[in-house]
C-alpha cells in the first residue's frame, strides 16, 4: 500500500507540491468545458487547507509546444478560486525568484497555482535538474494526478524521487476501485470493449480473457476481428496489420473457454449513396460504423446478467448522430443494470455525459491511458516510484 496524506503527520505550515491532472476540456475563449476533474481534487485540496499546509499546485493541461496563451492554466485557477474557500492566487510560471517569492507570500491553508508545466519541454524529458529547482521549493510531494501516472515526467515522478511523499485521496480511490476490477470482481464479470484501434486494445482484452466472464466486442476495432474470423465487412475499417493478432485474442478465448462476442448486425453507410443500410450481411460498398439491434440485443443479455461491468470504447462512431444508436442503447443498459458498474477513457466517459447517465455508474476512472495501462499492467511508472505505507 502506498502512503496517502493521511498518513502525513505535522503538515502545518509545510509547502507541499500537489501534481494534480487538470488537464479538463477547454475552449479557444478559456472556457472550461467540463470540471469533473477539477471537482474530483477538492477533497485533497481541502484536507490539505484544513491541516494548515501551504499548497502550491502543478498541472499539465494538454499538449502545447511551448508557451500558449490557450493552454495557460489561468481560466483554472478562477474556477478553483470560486470552489473552494481560501486563498487562491495564481502564478505565470512554474521555476525561477518570482515562483520563490511568491511562495514565502504563502499564508498556511492558502493555495499557489502554478503555471502549465508541460511550457516546459524539461517536464516531458523528465529532466532531474528541472524537477530539482522545483522540488527545492517544497517540503513535500503529493501526487494525485492519477490521469497522468502512466507518464514519466519531471512534476509526477520526477518529484516522487527527491521528496518525501506521499499519493493524494483522488489517486487512492482510483487505485481502489481498480485493484477491485483487477481482483475480485463481482461475477459474472462483463467487459465491454470497443473503440476504434485494435493495436492499442490487444493488451487490455488479453487481461480481460483472464479476468471476465465474457466480453463484447463493438466499435471499429470488431471488423479487424470479423475479418479474422472470414466473415465479410465490406468497405469498414480494418487494420490489417493487427487481423493476426485478432485471430490470436479469438483463440485464446476459446482454449480459456472465454465468452467473446462480436456483432451480427451493424448500421452502415453505402460508400456511393450514403445511405445508411441496417443488415447482418455486408458486402463490397458498405461501411460499419455502429452495432445493429440484433447485437445490442444480444449483448443486452449478457448486460442483464452481469455481477459486474467494466466498459471502454464507445461501440460506434457516436459523434454522428445517425450512429449513435448502438451506444446509447448499451450506455443505458449499463446503467440501469443490477451490476456494479464502472467505466475509463475519454471518449467513453464523456459518451456517458452526452447521454446524462453519469449519475448511474458506480465508478467513472478520470484516466484514459493511465486507467487501461493500469488494468493491463497492475502499476504504473509514477505510482511505483511512490514511497511504501510505514507498517
Ligand atoms: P476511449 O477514448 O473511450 O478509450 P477510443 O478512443 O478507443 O475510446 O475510441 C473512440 C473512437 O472510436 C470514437 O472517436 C469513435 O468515433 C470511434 N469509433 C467507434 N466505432 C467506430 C466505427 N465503427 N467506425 C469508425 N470509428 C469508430
Ligand atoms: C489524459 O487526459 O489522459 C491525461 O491528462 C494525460 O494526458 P496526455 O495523454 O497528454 O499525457
Ligand atoms: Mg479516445
Amino acid at each position: 500500500m502506498k502512503r496517502t496524506i493521511k498518513d502525513l503527520v505535522n503538515l502545518k505550515g509545510k509547502v507541499v507540491l500537489l501534481r494534480v491532472d487538470f488537464n479538463v476540456p477547454i475552449d479557444e475563449g478559456g472556457k472550461i468545458l467540463d470540471t469533473t476533474r477539477i471537482d474530483n481534487e477538492l477533497p485533497t485540496i481541502e484536507y490539505l487547507i484544513k491541516q494548515k499546509a501551504k499548497v502550491v499546485i502543478l498541472s499539465h493541461l494538454g499538449r502545447p509546444d511551448g508557451f500558449d496563451v490557450r493552454k495557460s492554466l489561468w481560466p483554472i485557477s478562477i474556477v478553483l478560486s470560486r470552489k473552494i474557500d481560501c486563498n487562491v492566487s495564481f502564478c505565470n510560471l512554474v521555476i525561477g525568484d518570482e515562483v520563490k517569492e511568491r511562495i514565502k507570500l504563502l499564508q498556511e491553508g492558502d493555495i499557489l497555482l502554478l503555471e502549465n508545466v508541460r511550457f516546459y519541454k524539461e517536464e516531458e524529458e523528465c529532466d532531474m535538474k528541472f524537477a530539482r529547482e522545483i522540488a527545492s521549493m517544497g517540503d513535500i510531494f503529493v501526487d494525485d494526478a492519477f490521469g497522468v501516472a502512466h507518464r514519466k515526467h519531471a512534476t509526477n515522478f520526477g518529484l516522487a524521487r527527491i521528496l518525501p511523499n506521499a499519493i493524494g485521496f483522488l489517486m487512492e480511490k482510483e487505485l481502489t476501485a481498480l485493484n477491485q476490477i483487477l481482483e475480485s470482481p463481482k461475477r459474472p464479470f462483463v467487459a465491454v470493449l470497443g473503440g476504434a484501434k485494435v493495436e492499442t486494445k490487444t493488451k487490455i482484452l488479453e487481461k480481460f480473457i483472464e479476468k471476465a466472464d465474457a466480453i463484447l466486442i463493438g466499435g471499429a476495432m470488431a471488423y479487424t476481428f470479423l475479418k479474422a474470423k472470414g466473415i465479410p465487412v465490406g468497405q469498414s475499417i480494418v487494420y490489417d496489420e493487427s487481423v493476426p493478432v485478432a485471430r490470436a485474442i479469438l483463440e485464446l478465448a476459446q482454449n480459456s473457454g472465454k465468452k467473446l462476442l462480436l456483432p451480427i448486425d451493424h448500421i452502415c453507410m453505402h460508400a456511393k449513396s450514403k445511405s445508411i443500410v441496417t443488415t447482418s450481411k455486408m458486402y463490397g460498398d458498405l461501411i460499419g460504423f455502429d452495432i445493429g439491434p440484433e447485437t445490442v440485443k444480444l449483448y443486452d443479455e449478457e448486460i442483464s446478467k452481469a455481477g459486474e461491468i467494466f466498459w471502454n470504447g464507445p461501440l460506434g462512431m457516436y459523434e454522428n448522430k445517425n450512429y449513435r444508436n448502438g451506444t446509447q442503447s448499451i450506455a443505458e443498459h449499463i446503467a440501469h443494470s443490477k451490476a456494479y458498474k464502472c467505466v475509463g477513457g475519454g471518449d467513453t466517459v464523456a459518451t456517458i455525459n452526452l447521454f446524462n447517465l453519469t449519475k448511474k455508474f458506480d465508478y467513472i476512472s478520470t484516466g484514459g491511458g493511465a486507467t487501461m495501462k493500469y488494468l493491463e499492467e497492475g502499476s504504473l511508472p509514477a505510482i511505483d516510484v511512490i514511497q511504501e505505507k510505514i507498517k
